[in-house]
């Protein structure tokens, strides 16, 4: 079976991922392959941080590689926090601090429509590729549910009445950002 390397220290993507990825590649984690250290995440667009991701792993082992990087652009926020979700209430913030600053900023707005984006780059033999999924939905007041990380207690796709919180992974995988740029790149791995 093909090995890809999947270059994220965030064992939650890696379980979404690798579940859905099953039988079709075998995913090996950082930790498998022995490489430490924070992967640098300095670009200011989805696509630029998910090659840079996945060509920090490349340069150090030329093995074929990916990296995802998402973002929650939000309508009343002018598609605030996008490519900078992950230190949103600062350098090295919690969820739950995105989370209490999203929920404070979006304070009596009435729209409240958002979406995540995904963009994952596949380096093979040296060349990127790249896969988008995207998922729109509204935020939420409050949190709901307990379960994924991130925004997801406070995210609500639409055609569902729960938050992504509240969802076995199953069904957030089949819906999610990730899951639809996830399903792109097994396409085109299985061509
Ligand atoms: P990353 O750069 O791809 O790690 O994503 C940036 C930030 O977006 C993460 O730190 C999370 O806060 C958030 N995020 C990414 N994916 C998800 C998701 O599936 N659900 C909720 N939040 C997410």
């Amino acid at each position: 079976m093909k090995e890809l390397v999947f270059a994220t220290n965030n064992k939650h993507k890696l379980q979404e991922v690798s579940e859905m990825l099953d039988g079709i590649v075998l995913i090996k984690s950082l930790n498998d392959i022995g490489l430490a250290g924070d992967i640098p995440e300095t670009a200011d667009t989805l696509d630029g941080n998910a090659l840079q991701k996945a060509q920090w792993v490349y340069e150090r082992t030329g093995l074929d590689c990916f990296a995802d990087d998402t973002g929650l652009e939000v309508e009343a926020l002018d598609g605030r926090p996008g490519v900078y979700s992950a230190r949103y209430a600062g350098e090295h913030c919690s969820f739950d601090d995105n989370i209490n600053k999203m929920l404070s900023e979006m304070q009596g707005k009435t729209n409240r429509r958002a979406c995540f984006r995904t963009v994952i780059c596949l380096i093979e033999n040296g060349e990127p590729r790249y896969f988008e999924g995207r998922v729109d939905g509204q935020i939420l007041t409050e949190r709901y549910g307990k379960e994924g990380f991130g925004y997801d207690p406070i995210f609500m796709p639409d055609r569902f009445a729960v938050s992504f919180a509240e969802m076995p992974l199953e069904v957030k995988n089949h819906i999610s950002h990730r899951g639809k740029a996830v399903a792109k790149l097994v396409e085109y791995l299985k061509k």
